[in-house]
């Protein structure tokens, strides 16, 4: 297999799937993956909705953009799954690229997001109301396209048609 030690960040709406897209690309490149939301729950001790319902939304993307800087720094996982606000940080964005991470914006529609929101086990504070989450992501569609990447997944696709997808496109 020809990765060279590429490395991919995943990017997108809560929801659309960046974690399971994540797992499954790790696997079938048999490297490692981070979740960039599980490494800040591990190094802060404390839940993401703990810290933005108590701290506010921006004191958590500063906690947010220092942790992705200690991940790429300190972690050589090919496959980091982001929040899903860390891209829309243009600091964040520089210093994935300056890293040399290819960025890949998962697109999905809304309706689809918000069903896998609805039906996950992890809050999400930004997506208590489907009126207002409907509005983020409409805002941020124009932040994500500028990702290295843009791939756009079809209903029948499973996380794992897309991580064998992605993966044939570009570490193969
Ligand atoms: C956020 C997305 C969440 C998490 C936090 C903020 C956002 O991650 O980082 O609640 O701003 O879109 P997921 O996209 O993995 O749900």
């Amino acid at each position: 297999m020809m990765n060279d030690g590429k490395r991919i960040c995943l990017t997108g709406f809560m929801g659309v799937g960046k974690s399971s897209v994540g797992r499954h690309l790790a696997q079938i490149l048999r490297s490692e993956r981070m979740d960039l939301d599980f490494f800040i729950e591990k190094n802060e001790r404390r839940k993401i909705v703990d810290i933005i319902d108590n701290d506010g939304i921006e004191a958590y993307r500063e906690i947010e953009s220092s942790n992705l800087q200690r991940l790429l720094d300190e972690n050589s996982a090919q496959v980091i799954s982001l929040g899903g606000g860390t891209w829309t940080v243009p600091s964040n964005r520089e210093f994935i690229k300056n890293k040399g991470l290819t960025s890949v914006w998962l697109e999905s529609t809304f309706e689809h997001c918000w069903y896998n929101i609805k039906f996950s086990h992890k809050e999400r504070p930004l997506a208590r109301d489907k009126e207002k989450a409907k509005k983020l992501f409409e805002d941020r569609k124009k932040i994500y396209c500028l990702a290295d990447w843009h791939f756009i997944i079809k209903p029948e696709y499973s996380s794992y048609d897309i991580a064998k997808l992605i993966h044939d496109e570009y570490f193969s």
